[in-house]
C-alpha cells in the first residue's frame, strides 16, 4: 500500500467522535483521537506519539514548545521509536543516530473502537521506508497505540526472511513532570546500569534516582516497572514493560539541552525526564527467522 493521503485516510479509518487525521503545516500528517478517556496525537512519520493526556489529568508525554515538525527529522519529545538500533549504529557511523523508524513515514494499516471506550490505531513500516543497505532483512514492523487511561504501545518486529537477525530498540518517551527537583524514580535500585555521562563505566544503582545534573544512563538486565513519582503533580507515572530489558534515563540539563537548539525555554530541560524502555547493549535482541518480537509499554497514572 503506498502513502495515503489524508483524504482517503479519514475515509477509510476516521472512527466518529473518536479519531481523525488532519495535515499539519508541514504537510506531515496527524492522527487526532479524542474519547471520553483521553486525547492524544500521533505523527504518521515516525509512528510518533506526540501527546497523550488522560481526561482531567495534566499531560503525561512532554513535547518540547520548541518542537519542529519537519520530513525526515525526529520530533523533540513524544515517543520516538528508536529502531533497528539504539543510539549509535555498531560499525558504521554514517547511519543516524536511534536507527531511522522515527523519521520515516508509516502507515496506517487498521483502526478500532475498543468496547471499553479506549482507541486503538495500528502503523506500519512500509518497506519502501526501510533503505535496505542499513537493515538488508525482510521483516515485518508494527506499533500498535492504544489510547484510554491508560496509554499502551507496543512495537512488534516480525522476521518474515530466512535468516535471523538482531535489532536494538526503544521507546523513547519523553514524560511531563513538574519539575526535576520534585521528582524521583523508582524501580532501578540494584540494576547494573552503563553510564553515558562517565565514559560509558559499570555502575550500580543504589537507591531511587534523583536528578541534579545531566544523566544518560543505560540500565541493563531490567525488565521491572519504573515509577516516576512526583510530588509537585501529587502523582506517580508507571512504566510497565514486557518484552524489554534495559532502561534508559536521561535528561540532558541545562547546556546540552541549549545545544539542541529545540527545547524550548533554556529552562525547558526542567519539566521533562525521558524513561526509556528499551533493548540495547547486552541485551540487544535477536529475531530468529519465522519469529515474532514484541516490546509492550503500558504507561498510567497513581495519584499520591
Ligand atoms: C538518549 C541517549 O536515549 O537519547 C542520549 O541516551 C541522547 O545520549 C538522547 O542524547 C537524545 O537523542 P536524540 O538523537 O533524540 O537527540
Amino acid at each position: 500500500m503506498s502513502q495515503l493521503d489524508v483524504t482517503t485516510l479519514n475515509q477509510k479509518f476516521a472512527i466518529p467522535g473518536q479519531l481523525e487525521f488532519t495535515e499539519d503545516e508541514s504537510g506531515l500528517i496527524i492522527a487526532r483521537i479524542a474519547n471520553k478517556q483521553a486525547q492524544s496525537t500521533i505523527s504518521l512519520q515516525g509512528a510518533h506519539v506526540m501527546t497523550f493526556e488522560p481526561a482531567g489529568e495534566k499531560p503525561v508525554i512532554w513535547l518540547s514548545p520548541a518542537a519542529k515538525l519537519v520530513r525526515g527529522k525526529s520530533i523533540r519529545g513524544g515517543v520516538p521509536i528508536c529502531w533497528p538500533w539504539f543510539g549509535a549504529h555498531a560499525t558504521d557511523s554514517t547511519f543516524p543516530g536511534h536507527g531511522f523508524a522515527r523519521t520515516v513515514p508509516w502507515q496506517v494499516v487498521a483502526s478500532e473502537a475498543l468496547s471499553d471506550g479506549s482507541t486503538r490505531i495500528t502503523f506500519e513500516l512500509p518497506q519502501s521506508s526501510i533503505p535496505s543497505a542499513q537493515l538488508p532483512h525482510a521483516c515485518r514492523v508494527r506499533n500498535i497505540v492504544t489510547i484510554g487511561k491508560e496509554m499502551i504501545v507496543e512495537l512488534v518486529t516480525e522476521n518474515t526472511g530466512q535468516i535471523m537477525f538482531e535489532i536494538g530498540e526503544a521507546l523513547h518517551t519523553y514524560f511531563a513532570i513538574s519539575d526535576v527537583d520534585k521528582i524521583r524514580i523508582t524501580g532501578l535500585e540494584g540494576c547494573a546500569y552503563l553510564d553515558k555521562v562517565g565514559d560509558w563505566q559499570r555502575k550500580t544503582q543504589a537507591d531511587a534516582i534523583t536528578i541534579t545534573a545531566e544523566i544518560d544512563r543505560l540500565y541493563v538486565d531490567t525488565d521491572s516497572d519504573c515509577l516516576i513519582v512526583d510530588s509537585g503533580h501529587k502523582r506517580c507515572i508507571r512504566i510497565a514493560k514486557r518484552g524489554s530489558l534495559s532502561t534508559v534515563v536521561w535528561n540532558p540539563w541545562v547546556e546540552k539541552a541549549a545545544k539542541m537548539g529545540d527545547f524550548g525555554s533554556d529552562t525547558g530541560y526542567r519539566g521533562m525526564v525521558c524513561v526509556e524502555s528499551a533493548n540495547a547493549a547486552e541485551n540487544v535482541v535477536k529475531v530468529a527467522a519465522g519469529a515474532t518480537h514484541s516490546l509492550h509499554v503500558v504507561y498510567s497514572i497513581e495519584k499520591i
